[in-house]
């Protein structure tokens, strides 16, 4: 039996989880992986209900869980809460209290979408990139931060901050996912001026010496958001902290055409993991039924992969997901107004990958 834990949050949150829901039923059923789900709440939706961004239940069940899926966090009407009680920090903190320190955010070009993304399709065409992004410690969660003063004169300020064993324990995941890739790993470092990624360096590069079949390279933050953009297919595997990973996977997930197609995985030491798309909640476009539930259904794939170790589950769902974009389906943010293409909503993208499964 394994046991999941479906958090559906906010915005567009429950209409993408639905679908993903009616996806993971469905593996579950034709490959008798006696999946058991169960809901709990996280987010805006928990701060209504409890008070609470992460209610002890929340975090109790995810902990006792092979896996979590979550839909998506915050929204405007809980953005004028004050910064330790905003949806957010329920996402902050289910990731901090399952130790998820790991987060994997594949960028992969559908050769179906390649006219989707705003670069030339030569640029991304064929692209497949990961991006490793060290996920409960850097500036997200350093400490002293705050902000303190007087009226007029306050001071704002945060610390960015890594331990040598939390350095090296990221950069094992992303040395080892290199080793079943094209085995090149870029490690992203402001090393030029923070001391914190100095460290960093010294450390990924210490590592090297046991992953010799794998070509380590090192790079500025700001020169590799400029050679994604540039010439993305240059990397395989990157590794980055916290901070510059956030900015880097949105830059990456554009090149695939949409944020709305991306996946991500957090996973800690003992397989558990967190699984969610990439994007937001979107509330612009929550609850008229036009989000695209592909980057969720896509992690539930991930989720039969890395936490269910269930890889001809998560194969059928992929190939499912190519199948509905070979027939040219596709929701408003992945539509390109290319003849033949057939607009639909989030619940009518459901049911397509349902039936190609
Ligand atoms: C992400 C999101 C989160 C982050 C927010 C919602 C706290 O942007 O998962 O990339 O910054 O990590
Ligand atoms: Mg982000």
């Amino acid at each position: 039996m394994a046991q999941i834990v479906l958090l559906a949050g906010d915005g567009i949150g429950p209409e993408i989880m639905a679908q993903a829901g009616r996806v993971l039923e469905a593996v579950n059923a034709r490959f008798g992986l006696g999946i058991v789900t169960s809901e709990h709440l996280i987010g805006g939706a928990a701060i209504d209900a409890t008070g609470e961004p992460l209610p002890e239940a929340t975090l109790a069940a995810a902990k006792a869980a092979d896996a979590v899926l979550l839909g998506a966090v915050g929204g405007p009407k809980w953005d004028g809460l004050p910064m330790a009680n905003r949806p957010e920090k329920g996402l902050l903190k289910i990731r901090a209290g399952m130790n998820l320190f790991a987060n994997l955010r594949p960028a992969l070009l559908y050769p179906e979408l390649a006219s989707a993304s705003t670069l030339k399709p030569e640029v991304v065409s064929g692209l497949d990139l990961l991006i490793v992004r060290e996920l409960i410690g850097g500036i997200y969660f350093g400490e002293p931060r705050g902000i303190e003063g007087e009226p007029g004169q306050r001071v704002g300020f945060n610390t960015d901050r890594y331990s040598e064993p939390e350095i090296e324990r990221i950069g094992r995941i992303a040395f080892e996912a290199a080793m079943t890739r094209d085995r090149r790993l870029c490690s992203v470092d402001k090393a030029n001026v923070l001391e914190v990624t100095v460290l960093w360096r010294e450390v990924m590069t210490r590592l090297s010496a046991e992953y010799p079949e794998v070509e380590l390279s090192h790079m500025y933050v700001d020169n590799a958001a400029m050679q994604l953009v540039r010439a993305p297919k240059q990397f395989d595997v990157m590794v980055t902290g916290n901070l510059f990973g956030d900015i880097l996977s949105d830059a990456a997930a554009m090149l695939t055409g949409s944020i709305g197609m991306l996946p991500s995985a957090s996973m800690n030491s003992d397989n558990q993991g967190l699984y969610e798309p990439c994007h937001g909640s979107a509330p612009d476009i929550a609850g008229q039924d036009v989000a695209n539930p592909l980057a969720t259904i896509l992690s539930v794939a991930m989720l039969l992969t890395h936490s269910l170790k269930a890889p001809e589950a998560a194969l059928a769902i992929e190939t499912a997901v190519k199948s509905v974009l070979a027939q040219r389906l596709r929701t408003a943010d992945i539509a390109t107004g290319a003849s033949g293409e057939r607009v639909v909503g989030c619940q009518a993208m459901g049911d397509a990958v349902v039936n190609a499964l």
